[in-house]
């Protein structure tokens, strides 16, 4: 098939701009989600029920897995039109012009590049306590000032609270539902940041598990033109994080501060294939999203009957109350070959679940009768003690 080459996609673009910017992020290593999670694994093992990395257990839909066998042939080329075709699809199914969406290989990449790109020294990264780590390893990598607002009583971002960190902000992070807590920031607190934040900052939304709520997508805020960025990824619901495909929603001109910054790196086709033809299943997003409610619904509903207590979460994990330490818990539970985790530091005696299949949140239960009732301690085994250092900035598993 004859493609016009002529056209001149986002990436060819910065690619011959090359930017002081640009060779400045050399330094700027990348914290993912299965980094974080291994970082708090007691073993390096793959076997067992694996709960704490918030994974898809459904893995890749069977066209996107019929469209990554059909590709693997034509594996030796870059293939660089199908990443506009998928960013013409993006946008369409979120009813944004092409211009506004830009694609990579996950959306890890696009959170650190843009919180590099509008934190520094001189602006500050704002982000929720307990919330996604990824940010701040970006924020401090560039010697951003961090600050840490805690939830609400309801679990939501305290937006009047991030507003109040000061008129040197240069990203508001927004993870909605949250990581780790699976709860909701409405969409009017969302527009109150947007509106009061300071004159040049960003409000970063990452709606990584939007399709597993009910919660309003802030893409009419992009369409709207105001100081937006927002993350998607096929890592959740699309059950392709192993593939890794991912998006960032915003006006031309932030998009392109965002690239500039890093550049930016050709797409897996497999991942693009696997992407389009995801979204091209339309009873995939509600079907699972019914299937991950049904599960974390029954795995509540069990936990109430037992006196635990967690946080109530519309999302693919949730935050179960250990009321001790929940280090101890992490490691009792591994002795019994079901991983979880991980812990925030600022509720030590609470660690993350992610909803697996129904098996497997059967296995989970078993395991936490046990340890709950103390029949079930750690191991005994030497624990991998491993720290994710960067920058000043620790996080200890
Ligand atoms: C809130 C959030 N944002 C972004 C990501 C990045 O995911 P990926 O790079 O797989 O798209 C994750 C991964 O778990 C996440 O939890």
């Amino acid at each position: 098939m004859v493609r016009d080459r002529s056209v001149s996609s986002a990436s060819r673009r910065s690619f011959l701009n090359l930017s002081g910017a640009a060779s400045a992020a050399v330094v700027l290593r990348i914290m993912t989600e299965p980094m974080l999670a291994r970082a708090a694994r007691h073993t390096l093992t793959h076997e067992g029920v694996m709960i704490d990395a918030n994974e898809n257990p459904l893995g890749p839909c069977p066209a996107a897995r019929e469209a990554v066998a059909a590709i693997a042939p034509q594996g030796g080329r870059y293939s660089d039109w199908l990443t506009d075709d998928l960013v013409k699809e993006i946008a369409q199914a979120e009813g944004l012009k092409p211009e506004y969406a830009r694609v990579y290989p996950g959306s890890s990449e696009p959170l650190h590049h843009t919180v590099a790109a509008f934190a520094s020294a001189q602006r500050s990264y704002v982000t929720a306590d307990p919330g996604y780590e990824a940010g701040m390893f970006a924020a401090a990598a560039v010697k951003a000032r961090v600050v840490k607002v805690p939830l609400t009583k309801d679990y939501a971002h305290d937006v009047r609270a991030m507003v109040a960190a000061g008129p040197d902000v240069g990203v508001f992070y927004v993870c909605t539902p949250n990581n780790p807590t699976g709860t909701l920031t409405s969409h009017s607190d969302i527009e109150y940041l947007v509106e009061n934040k300071p004159k040049g900052s960003i409000v970063l939304v990452d709606e990584a598990y939007i399709h597993f709520s009910d919660a309003t997508s802030t893409v009419d805020l992009v369409k709207a033109d105001k100081d937006v960025l927002l993350l998607r990824t096929f890592s959740k619901i699309y059950g392709m994080a192993g593939l890794r495909c991912g998006a960032v929603f915003g006006r031309a001109d932030l998009l392109q501060k965002v690239e500039d910054y890093a550049g930016w790196n050709p797409m897996p086709i497999t991942a693009l294939v696997a992407a389009s033809a995801s979204l091209k299943d339309t009873q995939l997003v509600p079907e699972r999203k019914r299937i991950n409610t049904t599960i974390r619904s029954s795995v509540f509903a069990w936990l109430d009957r037992n006196g635990y207590s967690y946080v109530p979460s519309q999302s693919n994990c949730f935050m179960l109350d250990t009321r001790r330490s929940a280090k101890e818990v992490i490691d009792a539970m591994a002795s019994q070959n079901v991983y979880i985790g991980r812990i925030w530091p600022v509720w030590p005696t609470h660690v993350r679940i992610t909803v697996g299949t129904a098996p497997e949140m059967e296995q989970f239960q078993t395991a936490l009768k046990k340890v709950m009732s103390g029949a079930m301690t750690a191991s005994g085994g030497p624990r991998r003690d491993r720290k994710l250092r960067m920058d000043g900035l620790v996080i200890r598993a």
